[in-house]
């Protein structure tokens, strides 16, 4: 099987925590792997800063009650990805928060919404209309959040940037087709991630680009897909957020620009 050349055995090497008063942003925090993340970060007492986006308040109670027990660490913003303008306040939130950042997740994605806007299994369902949502939501804000976060990047310490990707955006794995949609924006999405790590070693060498495939996790955006997915296969989005944290704390310099599932394992692009 084709791979994209990561080195395993680095991998499996000793992890590399974050320091203390390190900075976070999760983007997506009111989703079921976002909301995960953002537990994980409180958990671990490195990070003295964590910023949570919500698309839409209504939907954000986790976020609001997490804000309410750590009200000194965690700050709550919104973002909708679709809207530049909101992309665009993030850096002046940065500033106030003190200006570096050590980790940022980007957990926003889209495979359906109401009964308009479903993946496709045949061509004859593909819109202009819902194929640029999908580039909306699932890659171009990657792309722009590479450019608005660089600058608190650049600082002496590791940092990560990871976005939530997918296997069905493997062009090499697809083998059973559909999602054309879905697929095409997370290929685009790892292209976007690949290109900008190519950038970022120049520009800000200490921080890693990643993607991240979780793996089938129980969350709004697979449920109506669960049907034929076996218990064990099925993760709770707490499960899946261990399994990415302990990709992320291990990940090195040498591994910026690759796309790993769950396990650890480099995914063909
Ligand atoms: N679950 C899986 O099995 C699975 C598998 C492979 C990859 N993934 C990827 O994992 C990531 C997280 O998904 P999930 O499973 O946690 O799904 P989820 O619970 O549906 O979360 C999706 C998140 O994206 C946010 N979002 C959607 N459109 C947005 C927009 N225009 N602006 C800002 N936020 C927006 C949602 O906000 P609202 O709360 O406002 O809707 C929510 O926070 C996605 O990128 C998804 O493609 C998931």
């Amino acid at each position: 099987m084709q791979t994209n050349g990561a080195n395993l055995s680095v991998l499996r090497e000793k992890k590399q925590f974050f320091s203390a008063n390190s900075k976070a942003i999760i983007f997506g925090a009111s989703g079921g792997i976002g909301l995960s993340f953002l537990k994980a970060c409180l958990v671990d007492r490195n990070f003295s800063s964590v910023i949570a986006t919500y698309r839409d308040r209504s939907r954000a109670a986790g976020i609001f009650q997490l804000a309410n027990q750590c009200p000194n660490r965690l700050q709550a913003v919104q973002v909708d990805v679709t809207q530049e303008e909101d992309i665009n306040q993030v850096p002046d939130i940065l500033k106030s928060g003190g200006g570096s950042l050590h980790l940022a997740i980007n957990c926003v994605g889209v495979l359906h919404e109401g009964n308009d806007f479903q993946p496709e299994k045949r061509l004859e369902q593909l819109s202009t209309e819902n194929l640029l949502h999908y580039f909306q939501v699932n890659s171009l804000p990657t792309a722009l959040l590479a450019d608005r976060l660089l600058p608190f990047f650049r600082h002496g310490d590791r940092s990560v940037f990871a976005t939530i990707s997918a296997k069905v955006g493997s062009i090499g794995d697809n083998r059973i087709g559909g999602w054309y949609g879905y697929r095409a924006s997370k290929a685009a999405l790892n292209m976007f991630i690949k290109t900008a790590a190519i950038e970022y070693k120049r520009r800000s060498p200490n921080t890693i680009l990643a993607a991240l495939h979780p793996g089938t996790t129980d969350t709004q955006l697979s449920k109506p897909f669960q049907g034929n997915v076996p218990p064990e296969k099925l993760f709770s989005s707490d499960r899946t957020v261990d399994q990415l944290m302990d990709i992320i704390y291990r990940l090195n310099s040498t591994h910026s620009g690759e796309f790993f599932s769950w396990d650890g394992m480099p995914l063909p692009w």
